[in-house]
């Protein structure tokens, strides 16, 4: 027996320019309260019909037509054996930096400054230590690009696969491509799951979230595993969807993804942390709770 290999033509691998277009588009998509007044407005609803925004749809155009339900069966298959590589975590923030965005070098930070700005931004407000740990890591999952993985595997909004899509998904009018929506297996609200089952036995479309989750999953309290797992998942997090699968676990932690998704969002400045001064109490940090060396 063998799992089907999907090949793709070099256009559908990497539509955007860059990993941090979808994430600047999610921003577009919730912009931050404070800022919804501010002149801003006016060029974020030009912006709409710029180039980036194309890339995004054919980005977003790409994901729905190709995260069906045995795509991440085969993705979870390979990739949560975790046989690919393993190394120190500093070494892991070096391999992640590979993924460097060449459209646009002067304006945007690298992966490791968002990670760290993020981390930064939870720790000014107090909160406890493994979230702060959270900030840091929720990221790591996208060295899955390193892997070869197309752009649309690695980012985007994740949604349920395995029953039937909600139009609270970005652009789910492209989910008519998906050949899972002619499957009569998942075309009621809780498909392949039982009502309530909980999110924990639902597959999500595959990307950095889960793959990161998983690979955290024996080192974080349950609440930031939750933060890692479903912070892409706007559907759920921002729009209310999927409740027919919730359990009251799910309901519960949900104000801890809630918790975490502005500093993801919102945290980005343009002044780097000093490294130098904050490495020591990262190195502790990252010893309190972390292996010497992470698996890929
Ligand atoms: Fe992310
Ligand atoms: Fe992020």
């Amino acid at each position: 027996m063998g799992t089907t290999q999907h090949s793709f033509k070099p256009a559908e691998i990497n539509p955007l320019n860059s990993l941090d277009e979808w994430e600047d588009a999610v921003l577009q998509r919730y912009p931050e309260p404070d800022s919804i007044a501010k002149e801003k407005t006016a060029d974020q609803f030009r912006n709409y019909d710029t180039p980036e925004r194309d890339t995004v749809r054919e980005f977003y155009r790409l994901n729905h037509t190709y995260q069906t339900y045995d795509f991440v069966q085969e993705k979870r298959a390979n990739y949560l054996k975790f046989d690919k590589k393993e190394m120190p975590i500093w070494e892991a923030f070096n391999f992640l930096n590979q993924l460097v965005d060449d459209s646009d070098p002067d304006t945007d930070l690298d992966q490791f400054q968002h990670l760290l700005q993020t981390s930064e931004a939870i720790r000014a407000d107090g909160h406890p230590d493994w979230m702060v740990l959270v900030g840091l890591m929720h990221d790591m999952g996208k060295v899955l690009c390193l892997f070869g993985e197309p752009q649309w595997a690695v980012v985007g909004d994740t949604f349920p696969v395995g029953c039937a899509y909600s139009d609270k998904v970005v652009y789910p009018e492209y989910f008519q491509n998906n050949p899972d929506s002619k499957d009569p297996r998942f075309q009621s609200p809780t498909g392949v799951y039982k009502q309530g089952c909980g999110l924990r036995n639902v597959d999500m479309s595959w990307g950095h979230d889960e793959y990161v989750y998983q690979m955290m999953k024996d080192y974080l309290p349950e609440q930031g595993l939750y933060m890692l797992r479903y912070h892409s998942f706007y559907a759920w997090h921002r729009e209310g969807a999927y409740s027919e699968l919730l359990d009251d676990h799910d309901r519960d932690m949900l104000r801890w993804v809630k918790l975490f998704n502005p500093y993801d969002l919102y945290s980005k400045c343009p002044e780097p942390p000093d490294w130098k001064k904050l490495r020591p109490y990262y190195e502790d940090l990252v010893a309190k709770y972390l292996p010497a060396t992470l698996k890929f």
